[in-house]
């Protein structure tokens, strides 16, 4: 039996925007947008997405169209010493799934409880002590929140209807989970235009911040949302890619992808950042200080009490909740097909159906920790380290194996050969050079800031390295040292993975010779 297939383009190319839009358009981009002040991080966030985010979109979609595999066989075919780095981006892709998931399990239940605003009066209260019923620090487990537990089981079963019979259900699926969220955020938007006070947050979110580009924390970020966006660097795209005809369209699927993405945290931006100015004028509270104001906080605190001041808040928080679920839904099944696609090439023993449920039951005992009381510390510090580390080194180690093992230049005839709009060389520049450095000398720095001796002794010892590893020691703190080694646990496990296989496997030529 040969490999199983999209049943159209347009089931690909929706399952990969439904893949790339997600949570992170509500729960990141804005906030990120807003913590950069707004119009500066946009800049460098276009930048990246051209410069590294396309570039390594077409090297993922080519990669595995071309291997016809998921990302463990895939790295393996194109250099043997490589398959131990898609073992280290499934890895990512089940940790991401498994905290992911628990938000969505949030959404699911602002969505039951929002037709009759149960946030009313007090969305920060409501959203810490009734719903997460969090507890004082990460060091207080507090036992498991049954109702988030629930909900999270719920959300396990929709996914895993939907990924159960691979491409075939996931391209039915995206048919109505990738439309729904853009119609909901268009009414949205036009919801937005008739509230007083929009066009200041519109005037915030699109203001460039010259001085932002001069910081290279933000470039890191920016760096870090647009493969997050475009869910990069997790094995998604190669294993959704090799699900597609080896001589199909790349460069265009990849401009499309990436554009049709952009355009959707663009609008939402609008939608979010119009809220934003609403709330600003209905409460004369500082705009900046509500954009800026948090986290995960953005899309289930700040945004339900911006919905609660307006008419029909019932109505509109229920499509603000929809519109986070169909978001997250379709990004969620995306991750658990990659692990399936990389575990099924590598064993017939079980059906594909039955490998979704093995991975599925994993991820989701993996997710239970974030159910208890102390969740959302637990996310904050695994997500730091999926999004800084994990990301950009996966993605570092890419484009060195594409650049430098399998061939730049290789690769490029490759997506030419099979592609409309032909690659130029810039393409190799990108992935050989423009990119391993930019990724390269980013972890650096961010090494340096996250190590609170090492940031000392660079700021004593070289002060001019201030204006790249920030003046101020510690930037991500506060939580005990044993949380931050479970953060760093969750990069350097699966790097020792690749470690381990690119110096113990022999290079193919050698192979062939023993
Ligand atoms: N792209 C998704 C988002 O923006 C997240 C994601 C990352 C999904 C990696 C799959 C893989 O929310």
């Amino acid at each position: 039996m040969g490999r199983k297939r999209w049943d159209s383009r347009l089931a690909f190319i929706l399952a990969a925007v439904g893949s790339a839009a997600g949570l992170g358009k509500i729960w990141r981009f804005p906030y990120l947008a807003g913590k950069y002040g707004a119009g500066g991080f946009i800049f460098p966030y276009l930048i990246a997405l051209f410069v590294l985010g396309v570039p390594l979109l077409m090297l993922e979609f080519s990669v595995g169209q071309k291997m016809q595999q998921g990302a463990i066989g895939s790295f393996e075919k194109l250099h043997s010493k490589f398959g131990g780095l898609g073992i280290f981006a499934l890895i990512s892709s089940f940790i991401l799934v498994a905290y992911y998931a628990v938000v969505i399990a949030w959404s699911f239940i602002y969505t039951l409880v929002s037709p009759k605003v149960g946030w009313s009066g007090d969305a920060q209260g409501y959203f810490f002590n009734n719903i997460l019923e969090v507890s004082e620090g990460i060091g207080v487990l507090g036992g498991i929140n049954w109702e988030i537990f629930a909900a999270l089981v719920a959300v396990w079963i929709i996914v895993y209807f939907c990924i159960w019979k691979g491409p075939d259900s996931v391209g039915k699926v995206v048919k109505w989970t990738v439309p729904i969220p853009i119609l909901l955020l268009l009414i949205f938007l036009i919801r937005t235009v008739t509230l007083p006070g929009f066009l200041q947050g519109w005037e915030l979110y699109l203001t460039p911040v010259w001085s932002a580009l001069l910081d290279p924390e933000v470039w890191i970020q920016a760096i870090a949302q647009v493969f997050f966006t475009l869910s990069l660097a997790f094995g998604v795209m190669v294993a959704y890619s090799s699900y597609k005809d080896e001589k199909a369209d790349v460069t265009k699927d990849s401009w499309i992808t990436a554009i049709v993405n952009s355009c959707i945290s663009l609008l939402s931006g609008f939608v979010v950042f119009g809220i934003l100015g609403y709330m600003a004028y209905q409460t004369g509270t500082p705009l900046k200080e509500l954009a800026g104001e948090s986290g995960v906080g953005l899309a289930f605190v700040v945004f339900p009490k911006a919905i609660e001041l307006m008419p029909l808040a019932g109505l509109f928080g229920f499509l603000f909740f929809v519109i986070l679920l169909t978001l997250g839904v379709d990004s969620a099944f995306s991750l658990v097909e990659a692990v399936n696609a990389g575990v099924q090439d590598k064993t017939d023993r079980w059906h594909a159906a039955q490998v979704a449920f093995i991975v599925g039951v994993i991820a989701f005992i993996l997710g239970i920790i974030f159910t208890t009381r102390a969740g959302i510390h637990i996310l904050d510090v695994v997500d730091h380290f999926i999004t800084t580390y994990n990301i950009v080194l996966v993605g570092f180690l890419e484009t060195i194996m594409v650049g430098w093992y399998y061939g730049a230049e290789k690769m490029r005839k490759v997506i030419n050969k099979v592609s409309d709009w032909h690659l130029g060389k810039w393409w190799n520049y990108s992935i050989k050079w423009v990119a391993p450095i930019g990724l390269g000398f980013l972890l650096i720095i961010n090494f340096i800031k996250e190590v609170p001796s090492l940031h000392k002794w660079f700021l004593a010892n070289l002060p001019w390295t201030s204006a790249l590893v920030g003046e101020s020691v510690g930037v991500y703190g506060g939580y005990p040292s044993w949380a931050i080694g479970i953060g760093w646990g969750v990069v350097v496990v699966p790097l020792l993975f690749f470690l381990y296989f690119f110096f113990t496997k022999k290079p193919e030529a050698e192979v062939v010779e023993s």
